[in-house]
């Protein structure tokens, strides 16, 4: 369990709010965190690359995306949950990350960070029990990590999905030293 004093940011990547991947975020977090986004009910935009955000720290896109990085300003922790599809972090959540781009080049060209997090947790299911499955999700994570310049990183990856009913309980073990980990 996360100690009460973080303040925790989760978004929901996954279409399921009782399917494997949220599943798994019960069984490590306990309770869910106040503060949670659901990506597929969001309003958001897709970046289509025009260059404002390389010119200014601004958005032309006025949506959901302004409560998402209100939000991670105040977060200590942010927990990204995902399921796989094809190969990386579901089309609903790399929209949300793409949209962050603004946050790359208020970092990287504009040399303001938007904010820093300390603990970034990414929680992931596949259906395949082949561990590369999971590449694209440790790639995009490696981004964040960098963007955010997060302290601590750690990722909860459990595949073969297809073949379990319960996935806190087929892991258990895994979760239990994940919530360990996450702890200290
Ligand atoms: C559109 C789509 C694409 C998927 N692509 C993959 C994939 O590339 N590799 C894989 O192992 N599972 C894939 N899956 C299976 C899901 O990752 C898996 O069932 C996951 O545990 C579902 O999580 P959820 O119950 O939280 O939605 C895909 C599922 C869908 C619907």
């Amino acid at each position: 369990m996360l100690k009460s004093k973080d303040h925790t940011v989760l978004v929901n990547g996954s279409p399921n709010p009782r399917g494997h991947t949220m599943t798994a975020v019960r069984a490590v977090l306990g309770a869910l965190p106040e503060v949670m986004f659901n990506a597929y009910t969001l309003n958001i935009h897709p970046c289509d690359d025009c260059k404002l955000c390389h010119a200014r720290f601004a958005c032309k896109h006025d949506d959901d995306m302004q409560t998402v990085l209100d939000a991670l300003k105040k977060a200590d922790t942010l927990v990204l949950a995902t399921p796989v599809y094809f190969g990386a972090m579901t089309d609903m959540m790399m929209r949300i990350i793409n949209r962050f781009q603004q946050l790359f080049e208020a970092k990287f060209t504009h040399k303001k960070p938007f904010t820093t997090i300390k603990k970034l947790i990414v929680i992931s299911t596949a259906a395949s029990e082949d561990p590369s499955m999971f590449d694209g999700v440790r790639l995009t994570t490696r981004l964040l990590e960098e963007l955010f310049s997060v302290e601590r990183v750690h990722t909860l990856l459990l595949g073969h999905t297809d073949m379990i009913k319960n996935v806190s309980q087929t892991y258990e073990r895994e979760i239990e030293a994940f919530k360990n980990e996450i702890a200290h």
